[in-house]
């Protein structure tokens, strides 16, 4: 009976429901700011996919008006929740989704890989001139290497993602640079970041000759592709006829 119950056993179960409360709002707290953190994800991912096709809707009209893919390849990613935290504790920010959104920069990512250098910033500039894109920042790091021999294009933008009953703009950063460049950037990353180096000026100074080389060939990859686009050779009527026949055969992406 429980009006016959000792007092202490009462008084130990009715602390055990108040802890029992506690511990269910904290948690019912903590998925609260989780499922915030989930939501701001699912921006990050939807602005990745929207600059995805506007990137995508570029290369295909090109291919169809020049016979050419001006982007080798696009890589995109979210960032983790690991590097998330460590940059917000690296630059002393109080992790809090309000925080993360307006601090860091570079959640969404996309790496686009170009062929050319002068594909570059025929993209960017195709791109930042879109409507409704904003252009929050840019660094040029193929006209100012970075000390290290880097180099890159990168674009800080916004772009508006629209929800059933909002619209929201959500930031990324966009990496473009060249096949050669990549090649650099990822490997001078591996080497860099992942093993334990005995001669680090050593390594330092032969990465950044082997970025030296990359930019020359570059330049001399565009040079070549120049001089070839230029060399415009006499073209036969049925020449023609093929050339146009052949742009029936781009795929349109969908
Ligand atoms: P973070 O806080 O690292 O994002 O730097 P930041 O906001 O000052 O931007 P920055 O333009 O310096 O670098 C942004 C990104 O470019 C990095 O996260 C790398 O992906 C890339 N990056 C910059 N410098 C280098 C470099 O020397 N080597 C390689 N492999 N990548 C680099
Ligand atoms: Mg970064």
């Amino acid at each position: 009976m429980e009006e016959n119950k000792p007092s202490l056993e009462l008084d130990l179960f009715e602390d055990n429901v108040a802890m029992q409360n506690t511990i269910m709002a904290h948690a019912n707290e903590l998925l609260d700011t989780l499922l915030d953190f989930k939501e701001l994800m699912f921006y990050y991912s939807s602005a990745i996919r929207e600059i995805r096709t506007k990137l995508e809707i570029l290369d295909t009209e090109f291919e169809l008006k020049y016979q050419r893919n001006p982007i080798s390849s696009i890589q995109s990613r979210l960032k983790s929740q690991v590097s998330i935290m460590e940059k917000m504790n690296r630059k002393g920010w109080e992790i809090t989704c309000e925080n993360i959104e307006e601090k860091l920069n570079d959640i969404a990512g996309i790496r686009v890989i170009c062929s050319y250098v002068d594909d570059i910033y025929r993209i960017a500039d195709a791109l930042i001139s879109q409507d409704d894109i904003e252009l929050i920042g840019k660094k040029d790091y193929i006209a100012n290497p970075k000390p290290s021999g880097y180099r890159s294009l990168h674009l800080i933008v916004s772009v508006p993602v629209y929800f059933t009953q909002s619209v929201k703009r959500v930031k990324a950063e966009i990496q473009i640079r060249t096949i050669a460049m990549d090649f650099w950037a990822s490997l001078e990353h591996q080497i860099k970041y992942k093993k334990q180096i005995n001669d680090p000026q050593s390594i330092a100074s032969q990465l950044k000759t082997c970025a030296d080389v990359i930019s020359y060939t570059d330049v001399m990859m565009q040079n070549i592709r120049k001089q070839l686009d230029d060399e415009q050779p006499e073209q036969s009527e049925l020449d023609k006829i093929y050339e146009k026949l052949k742009k029936f055969d781009v795929p349109l992406g969908e």
